[in-house]
């Protein structure tokens, strides 16, 4: 089997189309000879759909807090609008794209976290339908939407996600793209390298908030189980000349 790489797009690079147009063409030209599963966020695209809507949703801890109505917004983002723009756009770059969600094929089972409402934490990945796909020479686009063991649809954080499906594939390389460069000192200058028992400390003195807990928490748990190489990397830099935070045992 060839190297795995996952990676999780930033819903937050959406709005970055000189980042995102850099990526597809890239991902589509690496995914003839790699093997890649491309999991995605869609932060904004929620965002916008809920005021459209005239939802009101909250984080905590850096995860939506997800109720009945914006599940539904949710799913019609990632799965209706991200996972279709990623797909049609590498489609279009000569990649042998399939969008699916991590409900598809029961690939992502989650148990639900209460106090976030309708968010699942992933805690069984069957890995058939993705392992048929990329077999055959597809590329999985996976949004980040997934369902319980009674088929109750669940918002994951693609984060999360994305660490749990590299883990499980045995991937080589797990990279975040985000819309920033890599983790950021108090200063806004990047982390170039920081460690496993370094990350304690950096969440405590909230160097680290919001939307890049789930990211490092993503990263710490992957290295844990045999991911080599994992990287919180700039958008723009793209995934061949990588840009961005290493994180290391
Ligand atoms: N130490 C830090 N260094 C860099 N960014 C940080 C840091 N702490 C918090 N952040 C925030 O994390 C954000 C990236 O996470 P965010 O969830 O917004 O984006 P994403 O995960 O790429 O997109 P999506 O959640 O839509 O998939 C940055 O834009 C920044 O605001
Ligand atoms: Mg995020």
């Amino acid at each position: 089997m060839k190297h795995l790489t996952v990676v999780k797009f930033g819903g937050s690079l959406t709005a970055n189309i000189q980042a995102q147009d850099k990526f597809l063409k890239e991902t589509a030209k690496i995914s003839r000879t790699q093997n890649i599963i491309l999991v995605h966020g869609g932060g904004p695209e929620i965002n916008a759909l809920l005021e459209k809507f005239s939802i009101k949703s909250g984080f905590v801890d850096g995860l939506r807090f997800t109720d009945a109505a914006t599940l539904d917004v949710v799913e019609m983002a990632l799965s209706g609008k991200v996972n279709r723009i990623l797909t049609t756009s590498l489609i279009k770059n000569g990649a042998n794209a399939v969008g699916i969600s991590g409900k598809d094929g029961r690939s992502v089972i989650c148990k639900q976290i209460k106090k976030f409402g309708f968010v699942g934490e992933p805690t069984r990945i069957d890995k058939k339908l993705i392992d048929i796909l990329m077999r055959n020479g597809f590329l999985p686009v996976i949004a980040s939407i997934a369902a319980d063991v009674k088929g109750n649809v669940m918002n994951v954080n693609a984060d999360t996600l994305a660490a749990s499906i590299a883990i499980t594939f045995k991937a080589r390389r797990l990279i975040f793209l985000t819309d920033v460069a890599g983790v950021l000192d108090k200063n806004k200058n990047t982390i170039k390298e920081i460690r496993v028992k370094e990350i304690k400390t950096l969440i405590k003195d909230q160097t680290i908030i919001g939307g890049m807990i789930p990211k490092i928490k993503g990263c710490v748990n992957s290295i844990k189980k045999g991911v080599k190489e994992v990287w919180i990397a700039d958008g723009m830099s793209g995934i061949q000349d990588i840009k961005g935070t290493v994180i290391k045992v």
